[in-house]
């Protein structure tokens, strides 16, 4: 039903694009920019959310009609979306949530997970001092989690920022009753469920998720009585019961079984943070975004620094001049990134300066026009993180004008795999954000600084990059998020670009395909129909190095103000169809 919509829907913008524009050819090449959108953007008057679960847009929609505001929708938008998108909305994880309330007031609040006091340096390495594999590691199993901060973000948000209009409790009914009564699985669910072996190691995961191997199939109703218990305790009992109560116990002793980390002392001590957003400009338009424990802000910032020298919009949009001025300005942030950066709180991370003009002017002028760099002489050769598979975000803005971009993980899809038992909880893997062995390749054959290392109660480098963009006059103009790892911030990049360079409206801006440079590997990665075979040889004879495969990244989630009207239009991703934004 939905793609038979999303089909006629496409069609339509393309008619309506043609007869706004006229004949197509008529336009010098360069100046026209307009591409096809999956769908028009869903417009609102009031209230809007975006997100990667239809069913979870409605909670906050919801929440908003009975007087709710940005905040309070994004909370009970957080908690449905662990119950209907299990593989990374969250109790067991965390993240970041920006906030701009109407009056301008933006914050950064900060839930990514701690390290456990027992985590140090070497606390994935074995005695050899080569990485763990498997159970043990950074990225399966019981000693891959964190301490979570989902729901001490949440209760920050709340406390600080809610309408007051909400409990706690109020907030978290729908997530109780969608994860009490169920709702129909959808495709997405169902198939990335089929054959999952990682989940099928740990026996209450394997019960919940996988029915012991009688899988669900698409539509059928998924129940979480175990999570729905969790949710009950908590609204009975408030936040604190996570942190010290029963649920604290259930995840601690758990751990204890299996040779974990986290102990009740590690979860008495998650605090969420409360941070100032990053602040920058691209063309005068302001840049509001995450600063550390997330690389997010800084790396964008310094991407949009270099591009701002050049005049990116005289380039065709699918040429190779356009790709290989970004993948450029890619590689040179992305090396900074490996090397400077990590949790502020712990290490120096020289923001200030990686997000500085005219370090960006020095930066752009090592940029040959008719060569790609090799990343070895952008810097010494350390590789960057490797961030992967699974993480969602969404974005609300209320009929007052508040509004909230949220992205939050469990890091890989379904986190280390485990279920903490007799509490439906997922938990993450977050711990593998770190550089598990500085200088040295990780599981993945990448490698990550000294700055990112692991020490107790230090939070993991996060490339999670929630955006606010401001007009000229100040006001809101657009919000956008995205999931997928390192190639999160070149997705905010690139939608930001499209938007502001090449006049594209949100939902063009998101469907538009996508490249991705992160200094190591050294090789450009691509999207399937995204970058046409001659524009492939031009930037190849640039020396650039193409991935052998297109892959798809991202799984984009955004609201633009329309100007005049102040009509909200929502966009979510075609990459993953479950997403909708729904309004009021
Ligand atoms: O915080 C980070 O940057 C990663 N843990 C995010 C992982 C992610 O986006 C996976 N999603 N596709």
């Amino acid at each position: 039903m939905k793609s038979w919509t999303n089909l006629k829907r496409a069609a339509l913008t393309l008619a309506i694009a043609f007869s706004l524009t006229g004949t197509l050819s008529l336009r010098p090449s360069g100046t026209f920019h307009a591409a096809a959108a999956s769908r028009d953007p869903v417009r609102a008057r009031r209230g809007l959310v975006a997100s990667t679960s239809q069913i979870s847009s409605q909670v906050g929609v919801d929440v908003m009609k009975r007087g709710g505001n940005a905040v309070d929708a994004a909370i009970a938008v957080a908690f449905a979306l662990a119950v209907t998108y299990p593989a990374a909305g969250n109790l067991g994880g965390g993240g970041f949530m920006m906030i701009r309330m109407r009056n301008g007031n933006t914050v950064a609040i900060d839930y990514r997970e701690m390290a456990p006091s027992a985590a140090h340096r070497n606390v994935y390495l074995d005695k050899d001092g080569n990485l763990l594999k498997g159970e043990g590691s950074s990225t399966v199993g019981y000693r891959a989690s964190g301490v979570p901060g989902t729901v001490a973000g949440m209760e920050l948000a709340l406390n600080r920022y809610g309408s007051g209009k909400f409990t706690w409790s109020q907030l978290l009914e729908p997530a109780r009753r969608l994860a009490a009564e169920g709702f129909p699985m959808g495709h997405i669910l169902a198939s990335s469920l089929r054959g999952n072996d990682y989940l099928s190691k740990y026996p209450d995961t394997r019960r919940i998720f996988l029915r012991n191997g009688n899988f669900y199939s698409d539509g059928e109703v998924f129940r979480q009585p175990e999570l729905a218990a969790t949710f009950a305790r908590l609204q009975r009992f408030g936040p604190k019961e996570f942190y010290q109560g029963q649920t604290a116990r259930l995840i601690v002793n758990d751990m204890k079984r299996h040779d974990g980390l986290i102990t009740m002392e590690d979860m008495r001590a998650y605090v969420a943070k409360e941070r100032d957003p990053l602040r920058g400009s691209y063309r005068g338009y302001e840049i509001v975004s995450m600063p550390p424990p997330s690389s997010g802000g800084a790396v964008l910032l310094e991407m949009l620094n270099i591009l701002e020298g050049f005049d990116v919009a005289k380039h065709d949009w699918a040429s190779s001049d356009r790709h290989h001025l970004t993948v450029e300005a890619m590689r040179r942030a992305f090396a900074d990134r490996a090397e400077y950066m990590g949790d502020a709180d712990f290490v120096k991370v020289p923001v200030a300066g990686l997000i500085d003009k005219g370090y960006a002017d020095h930066l752009r002028k090592t940029i040959r026009p008719d060569r790609a760099s090799t990343s070895e002489e952008v810097s010494a050769g350390r590789p960057t993180g490797y961030e992967s598979e699974e993480t969602t975000h969404f974005t609300v803005v209320d009929a007052q004008g508040n509004a909230v971009a949220n992205t939050y993980t469990l890091n890989d899809s379904f986190g280390s795999g485990v279920v903490a038992k007799d509490t439906g909880i997922v938990l993450n893997n977050e711990m593998d954000d770190f550089a598990a062995k500085p200088g040295t390749p990780n599981l993945y054959g990448l490698i990550q600084g000294e700055r990112n290392a692991v020490a107790p109660r230090k939070r993991p480098l996060s490339a999670m990059t929630p955006t606010f963009v401001l007009r000229k006059d100040g006001s809101l103009w657009f919000t956008v998020g995205t999931p997928g790892g390192p190639t999160i911030i070149n997705t905010v990049l690139q939608v930001i670009t499209n938007v502001i360079d090449y006049k594209m409206n949100i939902q063009q801006a998101i469907d538009a395909p996508r490249i991705h440079h992160q200094w190591l590997p050294d090789e450009v990665v691509w999207e399937p129909y995204g970058l046409a075979g001659d524009t492939q040889q031009a930037l190849t004879s640039r020396r650039h190095k193409l991935a052998t495969k297109p892959r798809y990244m991202g799984d984009a989630q955004g609201i633009m103000i329309e100007e005049k009207t102040g009509i909200r239009l929502g966009a979510t991703d075609p990459r993953r169809s479950d997403g909708l934004a729904v309004g009021y």
